[in-house]
């Protein structure tokens, strides 16, 4: 009997701590893919905010290297992330994701410093897609980043959904009810391998709809046609794996 007492009580400890460590692991899961979204956000704004330069026909030497692209962006990082505490897995995808970021903007170097050529194509989501692919080769066996979209809004055949990220979409990020801005997490097998998932939703603002709104099938200055959405629309997701 009271064998019986000790054995539940030492039975509902062991379940508690093995819930307690499951619900640890996955915030931590957490943080790490919002982080790594947060810097790769910080960086398309690093683009985004020096489009105009980028697209400048008149000038040469532009000095935006990829070295002053990452400094502005951990700045902008650290402005909404605040300190990080980085465990060394972290901080081996930080650096993988920063090192990614410098190479992809030095590699464009000769592109970004071309005279006489205005729009070069060089645009946030072309530049964050090159450094997520970037970032796999790197670490690809422990993280993977991607942008996807609804399936009927992609441009690029790199970006399409897989099986999980279009069902995601699908039943909540457009489900009407789906509170707006949320991210869904799930820990599910990738390749035969334990993996948490985490789909991250992005919204159209109005800068997006120069070329992703209206008129719908006008073709925009990047010679994809338009898709006619307005603004506060699902326009994508970023999807975040951490491979066990
Ligand atoms: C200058 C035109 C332009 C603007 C402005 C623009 N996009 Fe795009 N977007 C593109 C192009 C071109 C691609 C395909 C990039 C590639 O992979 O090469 C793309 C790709 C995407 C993708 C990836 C899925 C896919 O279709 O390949 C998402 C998501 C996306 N854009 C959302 C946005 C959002 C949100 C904004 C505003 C914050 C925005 N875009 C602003 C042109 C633009």
């Amino acid at each position: 009997m009271r064998r019986g007492l000790i054995f539940a009580v030492f039975f509902a400890w062991a379940v508690f701590c093995a819930l307690a460590g499951f619900v640890v692991a996955d915030e931590d899961d957490m943080t790490t893919g919002e982080r790594l979204a947060a810097l790769l956000r910080a960086s398309r704004t690093v683009i985004s905010s020096h489009q105009k330069l980028i697209n400048d026909e008149s000038l040469g030497n532009k000095d935006l290297t990829g070295q002053r692209v990452v400094n502005e962006a951990l700045q902008i990082f650290a402005q909404r992330k605040g300190d990080q505490n980085l465990s060394p897995l972290d901080r081996q995808l930080f650096a993988a994701q920063v090192a990614a970021i410098k190479e992809v903007v030095d590699e464009h170097q000769g592109m970004i410093d071309m005279k006489g050529v205005g729009f070069k194509g060089f645009i946030p989501a072309t530049f964050a897609r090159l450094v997520n692919e970037r970032f796999e080769e790197k670490v690809g066996d422990k993280a993977k980043i991607k942008v996807t979209a609804p399936e009927d809004l992609i441009r690029n055949r790199k970006a399409r959904p897989d099986e999980w990220e279009q069902h995601v979409i699908e039943h909540n990020f457009q489900s009407p009810d789906w509170p707006k801005g949320t991210s869904f997490t799930e820990d599910v097998e990738v390749n035969g391998r334990q993996s948490f998932r985490m789909l991250i939703p992005e919204y159209y603002s109005a800068s997006c709809l120069t070329c992703h709104g209206g008129p719908k099938g006008e073709v925009d200055v990047t010679g994809y046609p338009k898709e006619g959405k307005a603004e506060g629309d699902l326009g994508g997701a970023i999807s975040i794996t951490l491979f066990k």
